[in-house]
């Protein structure tokens, strides 16, 4: 995969895993939602540093992980050396074999050609293969970004440009159907997240997430920005028992015609 902003990988591999445990542990009802059997191929697409492809490994599938990161296929190869991890493009990806099934959690909105996408896990899949997913959805993080892009206009900076992709549900069903899938369920709701490594709050998450939005700024600068954006943002996030992020989901199951 490849990402939106030149040079920025996702985030590093040490806070998917120490900070973003949550990605994992609110993963595995989408891997109850694959439903994985014992000896089926699945591959999972942004799989990050392999946690949850463990899990379905776990559960007796056969799986690849595929990931546009370097350095989370790195730890993923040294958390579970039983499992293939490849390093990879989700726009533009073949496989030798078609499998049973595609997996994906908390990635699919950092691939900005939809379609390309959709159109790679068709042809990895078999006739009767089902794509299972969970990405960020319309409105998702809208607090957190409208806080962040108020700050930069009063800062009189231009608006930085957002490498995520958030499509609404029927946007998205409308692209799986164009590109040959069948929906079979389709789940749209808030999950509010505790931002809990994220201790300096909503802007923490902004030097996290979009790191590409502070380039070129005079360093002097950042740090009164980034407390404005946490001025901005605390009405609707911080709570007494920390801040959280205002995450909305899509979840889907599809099948290839
Ligand atoms: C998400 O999982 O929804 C997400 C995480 C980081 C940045 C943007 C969205």
């Amino acid at each position: 995969m490849r990402y939106d902003t030149p040079g920025l990988e996702r985030w590093n591999s040490r806070v998917h895993d120490s900070s973003f445990g949550y990605v994992s542990t609110q993963g595995e009802p989408l891997v109850d939602l694959l439903d994985p059997q014992p000896g089926e191929r699945v591959l999972d697409l942004g799989c990050g540093t392999g946690v949850l492809t463990a899990q379905i490994a776990f559960r007796g599938a056969e799986v690849l992980g595929i990931d546009g990161s370097g350095a989370m296929i790195e730890k993923a190869l040294a958390q579970y050396p039983g499992i293939t991890f490849i390093v990879g493009d989700a726009h533009d990806f073949t496989v030798a074999r078609p499998y049973d099934a595609v997996f994906s959690n908390a990635a699919l909105h950092w691939m900005n050609r939809p379609d390309a996408v959709i159109a790679s896990v068709r042809e990895a899949l078999l006739p009767g293969g089902r794509f299972v997913a969970e990405m960020g959805g319309a409105g998702n993080c809208a607090e957190l970004t409208t806080a962040m892009l108020t700050a930069w206009r009063e800062y009189g900076l231009r608006e930085p440009e957002l490498p995520w992709y958030f499509p609404s549900p029927a946007e998205y069903a409308r692209r799986l159907e164009a590109e040959g899938f069948v929906v079979r369920l389709l789940e749209y709701f808030d999950r509010p997240t505790p931002l809990e490594e994220c201790p300096g709050g909503a802007g923490d998450w902004v030097r996290m997430f979009a790191p590409s939005a502070l380039d070129g700024l005079a360093p002097d600068l950042v740090e009164p920005l980034l407390q404005r954006v946490n001025e901005l943002a605390a009405p609707a996030l911080r709570r007494e028992s920390g801040w959280m992020a205002d995450y909305v989901r899509l979840r889907f199951a599809a099948v290839r015609r």
